[in-house]
C-alpha cells in the first residue's frame, strides 16, 4: 500500500538540524510499517552557503534563508523547529496560524509566560504537536516507565536525577551568538534549568507524575563575560549551576542537581528511584542499560542487576539489531519521528504535548523564582494533562 506522506520543513542546521534529519532518514528503513513516511521537503537556515551544503548532506528537496517563508510554503505539512530557545514561540505560533504541525526542540519556551501563548494559540489552532524530549525514547527510560507503571516498585519514595557537565568554566567563553547562546539569558532565557533540567523534569514527570512544590538554589560563578553581539563585557544572567528538592504528587521526593562546572562530566545524566519493593537507576553513559534492585529476589543472590535493554521484546528494540547489540543517542530521535508518524496513523497526542511540555516550564519557573527569592514555590503542575 502507498505510504501517506509527512512533507517537513526543518528550520535549524545546528545538533538538533543534524540529529533530526538523521532520525527522518532512518524512519524508512527501520519502521517499514508506519502508514506515514516522513519526506525531506525543506530545510531553513540563514546563511544560504550553509544551508544549500546542508540540504544536500541531508537530502533536503529543497531550501529557505528565511523561515518565514519556509512556513508560507502549501508543500510543508509540518514544521519542525531546531533554532535556539528565544526563536520557539515565534516560529511555533506562526507555524500554527499557518495550518502546520509542530514539532519543537525543548525547552518549550524561555519563559511560563511564553510558553502559555504557544500553548494557547497551537491548541486554539488545533495542530498536531510535540516536543523533543527525546531522552523518554531511549529503550531503557522507556523501560523503567514500564516496569514503574507495572507496579513492581511499590510505593515510591525518592526520585532523584543529575544532569552534569563541564564546558562553561572557562571564563573567557563568550555569551551570545553560534555556540554560545546558551549562556545569554535573552536567547536562553536560563542556563542548566532550561536547558538540562528541563530533560530531567520532563523524564520525572512523565515516569513519577506530578512536582508539586520546589525549593532551589542557583549559583552563577562567572559573573560576566563578552558578548558575541556588542564586544562588550556584560553581566551573566544565566544560571551555572541549579540544586531543587521537592514533592511529587504520589508523595516521595525529589532531588535533581545540574551544573556546567563538575570538570570531567561531558553529559552525565542519571536518575535513580527508590521504591518500596525496589529500585531503578540509570545512565547516560551506559545509555543501553537499566540498573535494579528487586527486594523479592532470594535473599543470597539478592543485589543490583544490569539489564541490557537490547532484546526484542523490549522497547523499540524489535526495530534494531539482534539482542545483546547496543543502539546510541541518536535513535532516541529516530524513536521520536516514528512515534510522531505513529500519533498521525492513531489520532493519538505525541507526548509529550506543547501543554505537557508546559508543565515542564512550570516546574523550571518555580526553581528559578524560588532560588531567587529564597522560598519554596508552588508549581501548579497539572498531571496528567
Ligand atoms: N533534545 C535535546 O537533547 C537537545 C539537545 C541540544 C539542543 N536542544 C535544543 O535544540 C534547540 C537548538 O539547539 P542546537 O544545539 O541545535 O543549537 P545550534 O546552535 O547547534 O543550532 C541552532 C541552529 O539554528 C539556526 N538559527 C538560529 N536562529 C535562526 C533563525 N532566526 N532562522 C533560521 N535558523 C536560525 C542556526 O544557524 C543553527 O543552524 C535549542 O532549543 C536547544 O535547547 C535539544
Amino acid at each position: 500500500m502507498e505510504k501517506k506522506k509527512l512533507r517537513i520543513g526543518l528550520i535549524g542546521t545546528g545538533f538538533m538540524g543534524r540529529t533530526h534529519s538523521n532520525g527522518f532518514n532512518r524512519i524508512t528503513n527501520f519502521f517499514p510499517n508506519l502508514a506515514y513516511e516522513p519526506v525531506m521537503q525543506a530545510v531553513c537556515s540563514r546563511n544560504e552557503e550553509k544551508v544549500k551544503a546542508f540540504a544536500a548532506q541531508w537530502g533536503y528537496a529543497s531550501y529557505e534563508t528565511d523561515w518565514r517563508k519556509l512556513i508560507a510554503r502549501d508543500d510543508i505539512d509540518a514544521v519542525d523547529i531546531c533554532t535556539p530557545n528565544d526563536t520557539h514561540a515565534e516560529i511555533a505560533i506562526a507555524a500554527a496560524k499557518a495550518g502546520k504541525m509542530i514539532l519543537c526542540e525543548k525547552p518549550l519556551s524561555r519563559t511560563l509566560a511564553e510558553g502559555e501563548e504557544m500553548v494557547r494559540e497551537i491548541e486554539a489552532a488545533g495542530v498536531k504537536n510535540t516536543t523533543w524530549y527525546n531522552y523518554r525514547r531511549l529503550p531503557a527510560v522507556t523501560l523503567a516507565k514500564q516496569i514503574v507503571d507495572s507496579g513492581k516498585l511499590g510505593r515510591i519514595f525518592h526520585y532523584r536525577a543529575n544532569f552534569l557537565q563541564d564546558w562553561t568554566i572557562s571564563p573567557d567563553l563568550p555569551q551570545g551568538g553560534a555556540g554560545t547562546w546558551r549562556l545569554d539569558v535573552e536567547a536562553a532565557g536560563s542556563g542548566v534549568t532550561g536547558d538540562l533540567l528541563a530533560h530531567c523534569i520532563d523524564t520525572a514527570l512523565w515516569i513519577n507524575g506530578g512536582i508539586t512544590d520546589v525549593s532551589a538554589m542557583t549559583e552563577t560563578f562567572i559573573k560576566e563575560r563578552v558578548h558575541t553581539e556588542s564586544g562588550q563585557v556584560q553581566k551573566v544572567g544565566i544560571d551555572d549551576a541549579c540544586l531543587f528538592h521537592c514533592h511529587f504528587d504520589n508523595g516521595s521526593l525529589g532531588l535533581f542537581e545540574s551544573t556546567r562546572y563538575a570538570r570531567g562530566h561531558k553529559a552525565l545524566y542519571t536518575f535513580e528511584i527508590n521504591g518500596e519493593h525496589a529500585s531503578l537507576r540509570w545512565d547516560l553513559h551506559d545509555l543501553n542499560r537499566l540498573e535494579m534492585y528487586d527486594h523479592a529476589d532470594e535473599s543470597i543472590v539478592r543485589g543490583w542487576k544490569s539489564i541490557l535493554v537490547t532484546d526484542g521484546d523490549q522497547p523499540y528494540m524489535d526495530k534494531w539489531w539482534v539482542p545483546g547489540l547496543s543502539i546510541g543517542y541518536e535513535h532516541s530521535f529516530v524513536h521520536q519521528a516514528a512515534d510522531f508518524l505513529k500519533s498521525l496513523e492513531t489520532g493519538e497526542p505525541c507526548s509529550p504535548t506543547f501543554r505537557e511540555a508546559l508543565q515542564t516550564q512550570k516546574v523550571c519557573e518555580a526553581v528559578i523564582d524560588s532560588a531567587k527569592q529564597k522560598q519554596w514555590k508552588d508549581t501548579n503542575v497539572e498531571w496528567p494533562c
